[in-house]
């Protein structure tokens, strides 16, 4: 007699009939509907971390460290002390499932600011010189008029972060900030600097905890700068000063840093408003088959901010132009760098 292997019991025909039934609708479903099993991160929608709950990492940064992306934002979640404010920081290996790691700074007014002071936009470097992670974040007072930046320092990605100090980079005034790690390791940031007209890409120094230089001085008055290089070209992208209101995001190209740089076009040329967004990253992939740049914005809404939503959509990018799709939902292959859009499908839930 043949021996029975464990697990190989046959299936009864009823369950076969279910299980066939199941195959033929999941072949039938329209991709949104598989936004979770297939892996879909989908624009515009509640995006929930692997604990269900709604992620909070608004006007953030990405530091990809040790095969993770660790994602930094503003926590606006309701009922938080009133007195603090709070980055939260999550992790995923494939940028669409986010685990929450805390709330890796949780800071009470560092300089007497107010009540309604202002900590936004943070930023982490990693220093490879004193291995210790960096954070960096817009400090304001309710009116912005303070336009510093304060730094926080940890031995640990995720923190717990200790303040450092405030002050404004190369003694200039700024606000909204961007991050950018060159391919060779130098770390930038991008700050807008109002009286001046215009934004600085300035270089941080090795320890990370100081702004060096003005590598870039762009005399076009943008805020939410981001920063990539692709190709061989640099990319820098931003938004007009419309406060939480959205406007046509702009972007221009330089073979260096330095410059001299284009004239800047709209980044999603077929709509008023980058599809409701505003910049905030430009995270580039690079996979074993092709090189994805994605444009990370934020949805703000400035009535309940803790509901704002995230645009995350791949980045069409050829002979020097870079063309921000029509939000759907879409796939990533972070090891081959390949995406796939789903265009027919409904971009929100
Ligand atoms: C636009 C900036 O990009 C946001 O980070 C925020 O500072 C709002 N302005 C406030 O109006």
């Amino acid at each position: 007699m043949c021996p029975r292997r464990l697990g190989a019991r046959p299936l009864s025909s009823p369950a076969l009939n279910l299980l066939r039934g199941t195959l033929v609708l999941l072949l039938l479903l329209p991709p949104c509907c598989l936004a979770s099993s297939r892996g879909l991160i989908r624009p515009g929608a509640v995006w929930r971390d692997q604990q269900g709950r709604p992620i909070q990492a608004h006007g953030g940064g990405i530091l990809y460290d040790h095969h993770t992306w660790y994602w930094f934002g503003e926590d606006r979640t309701q009922g938080l002390d009133p007195a603090l404010r709070y980055v939260s920081c999550y992790s995923s290996r494939d940028l669409v499932h986010w685990k929450f790691r805390g709330r890796p700074l949780q800071l009470a007014d560092p300089e007497h600011l107010g009540p309604h002071w202002v900590l936004e936009r943070p930023k982490v470097f990693y220093s490879p010189l004193t291995h210790r992670f960096v954070m960096y974040v817009h400090l304001d007072d309710a009116r912005y008029k303070l336009a510093r930046v304060a730094t926080a320092v940890s031995d640990r990605v995720t923190g717990p972060y200790k303040y450092v100090r405030s002050f404004r980079p190369l003694g200039l005034e700024s606000r909204d900030i961007g991050q950018f790690v060159d391919d060779d390791g130098s770390a930038y940031l991008i700050f807008e600097s109002r009286p001046s007209g215009g934004f600085y890409i300035a270089q941080l120094s090795p320890d990370r905890l100081s702004v060096v230089k003005a590598v870039a001085f762009i005399h076009t008055s943008l805020e939410g700068g981001a920063l990539v290089h692709d190709h061989g070209l640099y990319y820098v992208m931003g938004s007009h000063l419309t406060g939480w209101r959205p406007n046509p995001n702009v972007y221009a190209t330089a073979a260096q840093l330095s410059g001299p740089w284009s004239e800047f076009r709209e980044v999603a040329p077929d709509v008023p408003d980058t599809y409701g967004s505003q910049s905030s990253m430009l995270l580039k992939v690079h996979g074993t088959d092709k090189t994805a740049v994605i444009f990370l914005g934020d949805i703000w809404k400035p009535r309940s901010l803790w509901d704002s939503r995230y645009l995350w959509m791949p980045l069409q990018m050829r002979d020097g132009r870079m063309v921000l799709p029509s939000p759907a939902p879409w796939s990533i292959d972070v090891k081959t760098g390949v995406t796939h859009v789903y265009p027919d499908s409904s971009p929100s839930q």
